[in-house]
């Protein structure tokens, strides 16, 4: 029923090594776990890797800010990450590095053969440079004033008050995210792929099978819009691989990124001692397939096909694009505790509770999946535990009291049996598309007819009957043949579960494939049954949210620590690049008047270096306003202005307090003096 041996190479993106596993990227990963499971369940050759994608500012950034080397922080990500994916039970054949040997080779190699085929070109362009940190600002570390509505503090790309999109250069009054500095212009030579070159070739992949329909459709704006160069290029300090002949000039991270696709195979090549070339070559008969999320489509269905290409090497068979999650309908949020870590989830509940309500949830399409938690439990409780497993459960204990484990010789429905088989054909078809939300309900639908035909027999009524034991045995032997019918194809998205079946059908050597599925089980003896799954209790999803809202909470782990969290929880983590745009300030108060009609409010005038600010701030319960002209304190200098029933408050100043009218205003150690930047 199969058709004949395939050898594919399969890939998902490859994710950035600063930061943790969520919930959203484990769309991805068990989405292509599940397709690969199932090829190697059909019998093909399916190799499935992967790699962490090391290089790029923003890791240059973390570690510089945690104080330690790239390399420590992407080798401490990197056991992270591959961990995570162990525990969800994504079986990688190789997770590699973008930092590594075989990618430093393979973008050099790549970049080389485009160079010589002339499809790179070099020239100057004018770029926001930070003179303060000594550095080219990515436009995601230049913020400012929207140019359109004006909105202060937006990024260098697009506005998130009106929408507006838009060139660093357009930003008003700009200042660099690092270090606070107002950018400058400043010119430098860049590497450029020219990617009109591959125009024909281009437009004969897009039009191809390779691609999703709403995938190729994007892909036509695009070709309209027409092909621009690619920057290729990034100026040091910049943490990558070095440009051949081009010192100080590093690959853009997303230039070895790709590549990183194929150093990982060429690492698993060497372990397994296969032929790369026979995978890489252009009529390589071996198929190779992406899954990406469709943020970064562009990189997939134009950039890494035009290299490929142009450096002699096959083009992927097909990109497989997937949609966004959301959590609860709404974009993962760590207020709401929603932007859950795949460890914070493990730490409360089984990996295969997700990968079924992914597999689920999932189609062959670009549309987000939502995971609403109260459908995941009850989805979870009712299709696994109370339709599959109880097939398993009201037969096992029949056959182990009445029958010491042994199955009878012959099915009494072989006719239904028969149907499962045959349904199992239909559900690889929609395992192949992709289509894994409808082959789930394809087999629940079975489920559905196991469980039925159990309730008709009833063999809780015929065991009473002595004479009708050979039924008893019969019927249960059909339902357990069914059941693990259900678990072959359920196989590929619960692997672990199946294994405990497999183990209980004591069928450990040969174990449940799509390829042997005719022969049902018949006079052989089965394992004692042991619980396969358990129901999800409502108090746990509770606990996932609260360890997610909380977790950079002091941990218990000392008294002091203890108290802290007890007083008030520490905040939602954020990225230091969050921390990063909060400008703060000394300010020294020159004056502090109270506010008529205001029991709360001074108003305080505060000295910036030469810059003059007028803040209302409520601290008249803790302050007499003689007390404060002439101090210093830490100020937000970049607050948006606010305007406020008594007048207009253009910032804020920092002060600590335990709640109520007890206030603290914050004070530098001596020596600091009025504008000084506080980081
Ligand atoms: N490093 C790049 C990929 C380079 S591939 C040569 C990158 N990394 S990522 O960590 O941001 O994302 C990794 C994958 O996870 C991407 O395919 C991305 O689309 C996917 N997802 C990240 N967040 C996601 C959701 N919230 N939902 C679904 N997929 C998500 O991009
Ligand atoms: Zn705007």
């Amino acid at each position: 029923m199969s058709t004949s041996s395939r050898d594919m190479l399969v890939t998902s993106a490859l994710p950035y090594a600063n930061g943790s596993i969520h919930l959203g990227h484990l769309v991805e990963y068990i989405q292509t776990d599940i397709w690969v499971r199932f090829q190697r369940l059909r019998g093909h050759r399916c190799i499935y890797v992967c790699a962490d994608d090391a290089h790029g500012t923003p890791i240059m950034l973390k570690a510089r800010a945690e104080g330690i080397s790239p390399e420590a922080l992407i080798e401490r990500i990197g056991v992270e990450h591959r961990a995570d994916f162990a525990d969800f039970h994504i079986e990688f054949d190789q997770y590699h590095s973008t930092h590594s040997t075989e990618n430093q080779y393979f973008a050099e190699l790549i970049y080389t053969r485009l160079q010589d085929g002339g499809h790179i070109a070099k020239r100057t362009i004018s770029q926001a440079y930070d003179p303060k940190a000594e550095m080219f600002l990515p436009d995601r570390f230049i913020k400012g004033e929207c140019p359109k509505c004006g909105a202060p503090d937006q990024y260098g790309d697009s506005c998130e008050v009106c929408g507006a999109t838009y060139a660093p250069t357009d930003l008003k009054n700009p200042i660099s995210a690092i270090s606070g500095a107002t950018p400058i212009a400043k010119d430098s030579e860049h590497y450029f792929f020219k990617l009109a070159d591959f125009q024909p070739m281009l437009t004969q992949w897009t039009q191809s099978d390779s691609l999703q329909a709403e995938i190729r459709n994007k892909l036509a704006e695009w070709f309209k819009a027409g092909l621009a160069d690619w920057d290729i290029s990034r100026d040091a300090p910049y943490w990558g691989f070095e440009i051949p002949d081009a010192p100080g000039k590093f690959f853009y991270v997303w230039l070895d990124a790709p590549i990183g696709y194929m150093a990982s195979f060429k690492h698993y090549c060497e372990r397994q001692d296969l032929d790369f070339e026979a995978w890489w070559s252009p009529h390589s008969p071996t198929e190779l397939y992406h899954f990406i999320g469709k943020d970064i489509a562009y990189f997939h269905t134009l950039f890494w096909p035009a290299m490929l290409h142009g450096a002699g090497f096959r083009t992927p068979t097909a990109v497989f694009c997937h949609g966004f999650l959301t959590v609860n309908g709404q974009k993962m949020s760590k207020s709401r505790g929603t932007f859950i870590r795949a460890r914070t989830y493990l730490d409360h509940l089984d990996p295969e509770y997700l990968r079924y309500y992914f597999a689920a949830k999932l189609g062959s399409g670009i549309e987000d999946i939502d995971l609403n938690l109260d459908d995941f439990m009850a989805r979870v409780n009712s299709d696994l535990v109370g339709k599959v497993v109880n097939i398993a459960s009201r037969c096992a204990g029949f056959i182990h009291k009445g029958f010491a484990g042994m199955l009878a010789t012959e099915l009494p429905a072989p006719s239904l049996y028969a149907h499962f088989v045959d349904t199992g054909e239909r559900i690889a078809q929609l395992y192949e598309r992709r289509e894994f939300a409808q082959a789930m309900r394809e087999i629940m639908a079975l489920a559905d007819q196991a469980n039925q035909y159990i309730d008709e027999q009833k063999p809780w009524i015929l065991a009473k009957q002595p004479a009708r034991a050979t039924e008893v045995q019969a019927v249960c032997t059909q339902g357990l043949n069914l059941f693990a019918l259900l678990m072959t194809y359920l196989k590929p998205v619960l692997p672990a579960m199946a294994q405990r079946a497999e183990a209980f059908l004591n069928l450990e050597d040969a174990g449940l494939d799509f390829v042997t599925l005719h022969r049902p089980l018949l006079g052989r003896t089965i394992n004692a049954f042991t619980p396969l799954l358990t129901r999800i209790q409502p108090e746990v999803i509770e606990a996932v949210l609260a360890a997610s809202r909380e977790s950079l909470a002091p941990t218990a782990a000392t008294p002091a620590a203890a108290k802290s969290a007890q007083a008030e929880p520490i905040s939602a983590e954020i990225s230091y690049e969050d921390f990063a745009r909060i400008d703060l300030r000394i300010a020294r108060i020159v004056d502090a008047q109270p506010v008529e009609g205001a029991d709360k409010l001074l108003r305080l005038t505060l000295d910036l270096g030469g810059e003059h600010r007028q803040v209302l701030a409520g601290i008249k319960s803790a302050y007499a306003p003689e007390s404060l002209p002439g101090k210093l304190t830490v100020m937000v200098a970049n607050l948006a202005p606010r305007k406020m029933k008594f007048g207009v408050s253009e910032g804020m100043v920092l002060a600590a307090g335990p709640g109520g009218d007890a206030l603290f205003l914050l004070e530098p150690d001596a020596g600091a003096t009025p504008g000084m930047r506080v980081k």
